[in-house]
């Protein structure tokens, strides 16, 4: 259980503090103008879908990259009960509890549209270029600097000698600014067979998008997840790129994939589908459902606005934006209440059945590695 003492705890780390009552009042200290209003939007815009439906709650929210509330520093060390802190990613060494990120209702400084809106862009990208007239190589493209991996799979590069396969392009942020960044249409980045998918400092927002070309994804083992990555199944919906050998690795999947065709765009589809099927934005705002219904039982103590609070409501976060910022609101806008109830929650893992789960997703790994290495000695 919950007492108000452990949800103030987390007032140092977290972004902003969050009361839902009727009204939805905030107290912030993040200066961002994406992550946290974004946020509180699509907040929302579920408490429009689901009118009177969710229950009372206050809750403390991060908007930075990576997750605050370490296990080393709480309970698993002997330590105190650790506060619950919702985020947009998690770990195995942390507690933050996962919530959506901010792009699926827009990210108007990238020109990164509402991801309803964008999912369509997709599927129509999907069907103006057939996988077998793609580029036969491994793509990425994005910002370099961020995180030891990004910097490491630039070697993996095509002009550097050795051919490993891959078409590595570096994000030239002040070009891209000054054009809008109408390079960085994202359906337009799913013409080529394979995508690489890399994490920068923490988890990134693109995963859904790699996923959602219909190529087969190729991705370098992440240390961060998200509300929905941890599903994905190596071989099935994308290619496990082993990250302490990217390149080799890399190499592997596209002659694979170009050798079994058939095989590569079974898992590329099945990727797209994955995205596709599961993140529609129906399914987004029920997990928010449950996840905020399932802490507000938690709660021990009756939440009440504090003084300092502001009320934030839908009309005023769209009248006092332009530009792009508006249309993204007015696109992501929920415009009418839900006429059916949220999906019902599932049963949670039976502790076998999870451990069943994960011994597979290892399994499913270790073949891929299992034939790279055959291939080592056949060389
Ligand atoms: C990778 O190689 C291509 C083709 O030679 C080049 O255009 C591109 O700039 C290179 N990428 C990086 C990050 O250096
Ligand atoms: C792909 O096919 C070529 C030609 O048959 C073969 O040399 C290569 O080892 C194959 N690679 C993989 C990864 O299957
Ligand atoms: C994983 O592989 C091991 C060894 O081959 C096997 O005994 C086990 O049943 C597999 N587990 C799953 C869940 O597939």
């Amino acid at each position: 259980m919950i007492d108000r003492h452990r949800t103030n705890g987390a007032q140092s780390t977290a972004a902003f503090f969050l009361v839902i009552l009727i009204i939805v009042a905030l107290i912030t200290h993040w200066i961002d103008v994406t992550r946290d209003v974004v946020t509180i939007w699509g907040i929302l815009q579920l408490l429009r879908l689901y009118p009177g439906r969710i229950p009372d709650l206050d809750l403390m929210f991060e908007c930075g990259d990576k997750p605050v509330i370490t296990k080393h520093d709480f309970r698993a060390n002997g330590g105190p009960t650790p506060p619950p802190v919702f985020h947009y990613c998690g770990d195995e060494s942390s507690y933050d509890i996962v919530f959506p990120d901010w792009s699926f209702w827009g990210w108007p400084e990238l020109n990164i549209k509402p991801w309803e809106e964008l999912k369509e862009d997709l599927k129509e990208g999907n069907r103006r270029i057939k996988w077998e007239e793609r580029q036969p190589y491994a793509y990425w493209k994005g910002n370099i600097f961020l995180g030891a991996a990004r910097h490491d799979l630039v070697r993996c590069n095509a002009s550097d000698g050795e051919d490993w396969q891959a078409r590595i392009f570096k994000t030239d942020w002040y070009q891209e600014k000054r054009q809008g960044f109408n390079n960085a249409n994202l359906a337009s980045q799913c013409n080529y067979r394979y995508k690489i998918y890399v994490e920068g400092v923490s988890w990134s927002v693109s995963e859904k998008y790699i996923l959602a070309c219909d190529s087969m994804s190729l991705i370098i083992k992440p240390r961060y997840y998200d509300f929905f990555s941890r599903s994905l199944l190596p071989s099935i919906h994308y290619w496990p790129v082993n990250e302490h050998d990217k390149c080799r690795s890399i190499k592997f999947a596209v002659e694979w994939g170009n050798n079994y065709t058939k095989k590569a765009q079974e898992i590329g589809r099945a990727g797209s589908k994955f995205i596709q099927e599961n993140l529609e934005m129906e399914h987004v705002y029920d997990y928010m459902f449950h996840v905020l219904t399932e802490y507000a039982k938690l709660l021990k103590y009756k939440p009440t606005v504090p003084k300092e609070a502001v009320e934030v409501c839908p009309e005023t976060s769209i009248c006092s934006v332009k530009g792009s910022r508006k249309r993204f609101r007015i696109h992501s806008m929920v415009k009418s209440p839900s006429d059916s109830l949220p999906c019902n929650l599932p049963p949670a893992y039976e502790p076998a059945a999870l451990r069943d789960f994960l011994e597979k997703k290892e399994n499913l790994t270790k073949q891929v590695r299992l034939w790279e290495e055959s291939r080592k000695f056949r060389k």
